[in-house]
């Protein structure tokens, strides 16, 4: 199993490239079921994730190739409908391609997914809209069974939660259902935009894109179309906070600094001053980091998906910050890590008190998830002597390239394999 080992304390100077949203070019391969045309996703980062949808458009029968960073898929003009549980278990995102399968093939059956790190995460709002769209749903063996044999229909639909794949998912059903749909209470984070613009591009008709209710009016069918997903905020808002904590000065390139807005409002409260472009961050540490209090909320609140790095950002302030989780139950596994290293943090509930600044130093600590694998690198980057992060096959799931991007920002991160038995 991959490891990272982290020489620590070194400071952090040039520009960073940010890599295309992989929580946008998942929906946005999945789109490319509803057309038997040519779809081409631009700017899909090679990481884990997107070659897991590969793997899952692959065994629905589409082929997928790619060069460099864009994905071309083409129908393989197959009925095949399943997308098995091997796949799904290792990435929850695969559900995408339940919408999709219904509106076009008629019918699904996809896996499950099943437990998660970072709390329950249920499906059931997919579920229930798909079905009052006029599918038919059952669990069967570990499957969700879709069927519409006679089509979808659309429907005037309310989410009870805001959800980001749970709109994507129904939105990409109800462009092919007949007539007209309402979604109300949709999910307006940016990737969910990205995904309507493609379907727009594709010859869907969808108004409100960018608000929480979107009107669909149905269509025959959609042709295909080349689209370029929108740059990862996840990553460019990782490698910002690296330059709070390291960085002399540390510039994100290639970002959209509009899609950042809580976080730039969060790095200005902690003293940080970041110069902001139409396409880039320039972040460096400054010389007292202050405590800031956050909660997570939905777009364009404070993503759930920075919090952890956030709660590594804020062991090096001065006073107490409290971090919220309003999202996940249980999206707190990187505070044990990370007090492994010294930090000062007491969890209760969704709540993490964490007291800084507090000097950190080197150990070896497991990353749980994709986010806390992250905020395990940014402390490892601050910790005196050496940290080795392991279990980094989370990491590679979301970050492309994580070491070499900031090795040539002057970090000091090795990737090691010390063999099966270690
Ligand atoms: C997406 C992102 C993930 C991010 C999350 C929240 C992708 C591939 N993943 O995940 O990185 O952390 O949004 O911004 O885009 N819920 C239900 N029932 C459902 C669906 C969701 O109860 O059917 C709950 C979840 O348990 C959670 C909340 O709704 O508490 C939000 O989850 P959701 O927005 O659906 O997250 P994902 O789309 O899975």
């Amino acid at each position: 199993m991959d490891k990272f080992r982290i020489g620590g304390g070194r400071a952090l100077r040039g520009t960073v490239m940010v890599s295309g949203a992989k929580n946008a070019a998942l929906p946005c391969l999945a789109a490319a079921l509803l057309t038997s045309d040519e779809v081409e996703i631009a700017g899909t980062p090679r990481v884990r994730d997107i070659v897991t949808m590969e793997k899952v458009l692959a065994a629905l029968g589409e082929s997928c190739t790619h060069a460099g960073s864009v994905t071309r898929i083409v129908s393989g003009h197959t009925g095949t409908f399943h997308a098995p549980y091997e796949l799904v278990r290792t990435m929850r995102a695969s559900v995408l391609v339940l919408g999709p399968l219904l509106a076009r093939r008629g019918r699904a059956r996809v896996a499950l997914p099943g437990g998660c790190a970072i709390g329950a995460r249920p499906v059931d709002l997919h579920m229930l809209a798909l079905e009052q769209l006029g599918a038919t749903l059952r669990v069967e063996h570990g499957d969700i069974v879709a069927e519409a044999p006679r089509g979808l229909h659309g429907a005037d639909i309310t989410f009870s939660k805001v959800t980001v794949t749970g709109t994507e998912n129904v939105l990409m059903a109800a462009v092919l259902a007949r007539g007209r749909s309402v979604l109300r209470r949709c999910a307006r984070e940016p990737e969910v935009t990205d995904l309507a613009e493609l379907l727009l591009a594709m010859g869907a008709r969808i108004d409100g894109v960018g608000t929480d209710t979107l009107e669909v009016e149905g269509v025959d069918a959609l042709r295909g179309a080349r689209h370029t997903v929108i740059p990862d905020r996840i990553e460019a808002g990782t490698y910002a906070i690296a330059g709070a904590l390291c960085g002399d000065p540390v510039t994100v390139a290639g970002c959209r600094p509009d899609h950042l807005g809580a976080l730039l409002e969060t790095l200005r409260a902690a003293g940080v001053e970041p110069e902001v472009t139409a396409s880039s961050i320039t972040v460096r540490r400054p010389a007292r980091l202050r405590s800031v209090s956050v909660t997570t909320t939905e777009h364009p609140g404070f993503a759930t998906d920075l919090q952890a790095q956030t709660v590594a950002l804020m062991t090096q302030a001065e006073g107490v910050a409290e971090i919220t989780e309003a999202i996940f139950e249980s999206r707190f596994q990187h505070a044990l890590e990370l007090m492994r290293l010294g930090a000062r943090i007491e969890v209760s509930g969704r709540t993490a008190r964490v007291t800084g600044p507090t000097p950190l130093t080197g150990a070896t600590v497991m990353a749980s998830d994709l986010r806390a694998s992250a905020a395990l690198v940014l402390a490892g980057l601050v910790a005196e002597g050496e940290t080795v992060v392991d279990r980094i096959y989370h990491l590679d799931r979301g970050y492309e390239a994580m070491e070499g991007k900031l090795n040539a920002l002057g970090a000091s991160i090795e990737r090691f394999n010390p063999g099966p038995f270690v």
